[in-house]
């Protein structure tokens, strides 16, 4: 246990007020939440596997991925092999015996050669929009050649923890109730473009030699990208009266992107930010009267989480009213040309968008699942209407401007119907305030409450298995659904450890609008029957987990699953990278790969195309208890007096080579 962290001392955790306010639920509508459901729960497994479970199985997947799936069913065995880490929480990582994490990119660090050094006593945005972001959240790789062992890594930055970043600015004082707390600074102008310029993502080219990724920080590709990088919005509400400003009449020029989140890397190599909490970043109030005012209670914006609109005008409502409605995309990045405008595409709709992960369909159609992070909110696909051209990436680039976004209705019998939001159709039209394709895709959570979509606990990142056809959701908690508005997708009352749902999309087809799901397993301690967690009896005391958040699927077809929001209190165990099995009776096993230092979240993952080496994104480490930037939880990575604790990216690779996780 790290000297400095005193699991009694953490009475308020910032990231936890935000996330609190975050996933307040905002959801209006009276779509059914089946209290009655929850006694009509019956065993899917029996269901599922049949003739329905084979086809999709041998409809799409490798041999590979078959003799994998075959050896596990017939062993009964887990498909994977290492020695779990010990679940626990102290000042450092852990990864499994055998393995080393190595960090490789921290705050600060320089994305160009003539960079600045990091010198944290003396920031300017000038040299952080030159050095690696803060809080790295969704890390994706590139391929530069068939090698597998060069690239572009590209990892978003989600948000800023000014007390942690800032020397000198955040005190411990008091509340309202004489409880200690961490009192901010001033939001000065520097402070402000400081943080904005540590977020957004960063494009860096990476090389391994010797059995090590190192940077190249004269890559010609490298790239930072924040809140004043030029972007372009594109699709059915690109230009559109309700997203144009004073500075941009024409309603189709935005300056950065925020809170990205998890994201994606499509089959043509573009990068994916999904902008997720954006409501947090407005500040002021709406023109008494003004049109957007329901819109944006639905979104539960302006959250003024930050101080950014006391120097920037957009960021107060009261002057740009129309400036919110332009964050909540999907933006898409060209990482092979650093001078391209990102763009961010409307067609995917405008929710609190959590990961953008995508398949080829057997059609050459595109599919992309996302998950609106927000309690009671939805899961969301979207099929390109063109195809993909494995010959031509140009043909591919505009691909996400044309297609049909679904919004999830999982039923009590296991179907799933994917509900399409298409202005004109069902309940979508001008009588409901709907005029064109438009004002769907801006609010699109008002259209999947008049859809009847089935109110989620909290989806966080939404990952396809082109292996299996199978599709892997993580709900990773929502306390405040009550007893009696459990439904069978969300069968747990005050779930304050969430659960991963596995939907088979029909023979394979990812596009299919009427598809099957089950729960894979509902997290939390297994040992204790009122939580009502259900891995495998397999799982150690040190496998199971709460909250799952991102997830991965290995070039083995694998499932692993990142957390978000373990710790001593809640679950004795930091955050971190577990193992999930999915195939036969070791399914809903699950293993601890690594995990996190005190106070952080663990974010990628990212396996490399060869299953070589998994990058992961520790996002807001220290940040536990009463933590300053003077007196943080731990001082990872560095553990030096004068360096503050830093968010980081690690690549973790097997001693001597070879996959991650396998005999
Ligand atoms: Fe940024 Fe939903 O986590
Ligand atoms: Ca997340
Ligand atoms: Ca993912």
């Amino acid at each position: 246990m790290n000297e400095m962290f005193k699991p009694e001392d953490a009475l308020i955790n910032l990231t936890e007020i935000r996330e609190a306010e975050e996933d307040v639920g905002r959801n209006p509508s009276d779509n059914p939440t089946m209290g009655d459901i929850i006694n009509r729960r019956f065993s899917r497994r029996s269901f599922l596997g049949g003739s329905l479970a084979v086809t999709a199985i041998a409809s799409t997947v490798s041999p590979l991925a078959l003799m994998i799936v075959d050896e596990a069913r017939a062993e009964g065995m887990s498909a994977f092999s290492f020695t779990e880490v010990e679940a626990g929480v102290d000042e450092t990582h852990h990864v499994a015996e055998g393995y080393d994490a190595d960090v490789l990119m921290r705050w600060g660090d320089k994305v160009f050669a003539d960079s600045p050094e990091f010198d944290p006593m003396n920031q300017t945005p000038e040299s952080q929009a030159r050095q690696f972001g803060y809080n790295n959240d969704y890390v994706g790789f590139v391929p530069l050649d068939d090698t597998g062992d060069h690239g572009l890594l590209v990892v978003n930055h989600e948000y800023t923890n000014a007390e942690l970043m800032f020397p000198n600015w955040a005190t411990i004082g008091k509340d309202g109730d004489g409880k200690d707390k961490v009192m901010m600074g001033e939001f000065t102008r520097d402070i402000v473009d400081i943080e904005m310029a540590a977020h957004g993502g960063t494009v860096i080219e990476i090389r391994k030699e010797n059995g090590k990724w190192t940077p190249v920080l004269d890559g010609k590709m490298n790239r930072r990208i924040h809140v004043g990088t030029e972007m372009e919005l594109t699709g059915p509400a690109a230009g559109h009266d309700r997203l144009k400003t004073n500075a941009d009449p024409s309603g189709t020029k935005v300056f950065g992107t925020l809170n990205n989140c998890a994201g994606g890397v499509t089959p043509w190599g573009t990068w994916v930010m999904a902008e997720e909490n954006f409501h947090g970043y407005f500040m002021g109030d709406l023109p008494e009267g003004h049109p957007e005012a329901a819109n944006y209670k639905r979104y539960g914006a302006p959250a003024g989480w930050y101080n950014w609109g006391a120097h920037h005008d957009r960021f107060d409502v009261s002057k740009e009213p129309n400036e919110p409605n332009r964050f909540g995309w999907v933006v898409e990045v060209d990482p092979m040309d650093p001078n391209s405008v990102p763009k961010k595409r409307t067609a995917l709709g405008r929710v609190k968008h959590e990961g953008a992960e995508s398949v080829v369909n057997k059609d050459g159609r595109v599919v992309l699942y996302c998950g609106d992070d927000e309690r009671f909110d939805y899961v969301y696909k979207f099929v390109t209407a063109g195809t993909y051209n494995p010959d031509d990436r140009a043909a591919n680039m505009d691909l996400l401007d044309d297609g049909t976004l679904y919004v999830a209705r999982f039923n009590d019998d296991g179907t799933l119907d994917w509900l399409p939001l298409v202005h004109g159709e069902g309940p979508l039209t001008a009588g409901n305030g709907f005029s064109s394709q438009a004002d769907v895709v801006i609010e699109a959570r008002r259209a999947g409450d008049l859809l009847g979509a089935t109110k989620m606990d909290r989806p966080e990142d939404v990952q396809p298995n082109a292996m299996t056809g199978k599709v892997y959701c993580m709900l990773t908690n929502n306390t405040r659904r009550k007893e009696g508005d459990e439904n069978a997708a969300n069968p747990r009352a005050k779930n304050a450890f969430g659960h991963i749902i596995e939907i088979s999309e029909t023979d394979g087809d990812f596009a299919s609008t009427k598809s099957t799901w089950e729960i894979l397993l509902k997290c939390g301690d297994p040992s204790v029957a009122e939580v009502g967690a259900s891995f495998s009896s397999a799982t150690t005391t040190n496998g199971w987990f709460g909250m799952p958040d991102n997830c991965a699927i290995d070039a083995d077809g694998r499932l692993w699953v990142s957390t978000d929001g373990n710790s001593a209190k809640k679950t004795g165990r930091a955050d971190g990278l577990w193992a999930v099995d999915t195939e036969g009776e070791a399914r809903a096993t699950s293993k601890l790969f690594f995990r996190v230092p005190v106070g952080a979240e663990m974010c990628g993952p990212l396996f490399d195309p060869k299953g070589e080496t998994v990058f992961l994104a520790v996002q807001h480490p220290g940040d536990e208890g009463l933590a300053t930037y003077e007196q943080p939880a731990t001082r990872w990575p560095d553990f030096r007096d004068d360096m503050p604790v830093r968010p980081a990216v690690v690549a973790v690779t097997r001693q001597g080579g070879g996959k991650i996780g396998m005999a």
